[in-house]
């Protein structure tokens, strides 16, 4: 099964996507953790992505592309987090499943730019294994130690003014996407409404793809 997941910054696309990953086995391909673990491992595709992410720009898709492309050939299917996020990404990977003949459907995070804000700058995650808290909404171990012994970190992205540029960048660069998917000829798009707890979030996504109410098992 492949499964896109489209949505603004801290709308809940690696929340959902752990969930359904540790429930139902679906593979978790955020490009965003992959390059934060290439930076902590200091390779050339880590050195190179980091300013663009630090700032909240996008890392060239030619770049994005070619790292997806090489995951896919290992993969049956993916849940694809923070991928595709320009048009371009997007033609790329259309053209990539269908050669393999892989239908997917979209899920669309509908979440205000206040309640982002408010999640982003709360946001503490493991920086190794890219496990997502929130200070308020999912609260972290004391100490912010996670189980495996990592401490939590918050992001420098999280931070107001690249947040600021990260919703801009959005809205310029990934909302386009939203039309392109609403084209029938293209995927399935399933619109969710992201302002929900993160159990009701769950279970409307489940629901979408077919499973057993996800939070209800866990
Ligand atoms: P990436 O890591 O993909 O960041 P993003 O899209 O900006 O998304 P976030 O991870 O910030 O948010 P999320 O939707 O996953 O929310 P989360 O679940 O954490 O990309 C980072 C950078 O990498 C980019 O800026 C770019 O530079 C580069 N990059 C990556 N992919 C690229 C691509 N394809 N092309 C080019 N460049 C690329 O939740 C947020 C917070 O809210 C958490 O604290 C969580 O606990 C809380 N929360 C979640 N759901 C709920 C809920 N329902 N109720 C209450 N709280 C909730
Ligand atoms: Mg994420």
């Amino acid at each position: 099964m492949d499964v896109i997941f489209l949505g603004p910054p801290g709308a809940g696309k690696g929340t959902q996507a752990q969930i359904l990953e540790k429930i139902h086995g679906l593979h978790q391909l955020s490009t965003g953790d992959m390059l934060r673990k290439n930076r902590m491992e200091g390779t050339e595709l880590g050195k190179l992505a980091q300013s663009y992410m630090d700032r909240g720009d996008l890392v060239p898709d030619d770049i994005i592309i070619a790292v997806v492309e090489k995951e896919l050939e290992r993969l049956p299917g993916a849940l694809f987090d923070g991928f595709p996020r320009t048009v371009p990404q997007a033609e790329a990977l259309d053209k990539l499943l269908h050669r393999k003949n892989r239908p997917y459907t979209v899920i669309l995070f509908d979440v205000g730019e206040h309640l982002i804000r408010e999640r982003l700058i709360g946001r503490w995650v493991n920086p190794k294994t890219g496990r997502v808290f929130h200070e308020r909404f999912s609260p972290p171990p004391d100490g912010k130690i996670d189980t495996d012994g990592t401490p939590l970190i918050q992001r420098e992205d999280d931070k107001p003014e690249a947040v600021r540029h990260r919703l801009d960048v959005y809205r310029k660069q990934t909302e386009p996407l939203i039309a392109y998917y609403g084209d029938a000829r293209r995927g399935r798009l399933v619109k969710v409404d992201a302002t929900e707890s993160v159990e009701n979030v769950s279970k409307v996504i489940a629901h979408a793809l077919g499973f057993q109410d996800v939070a209800a098992t866990q």
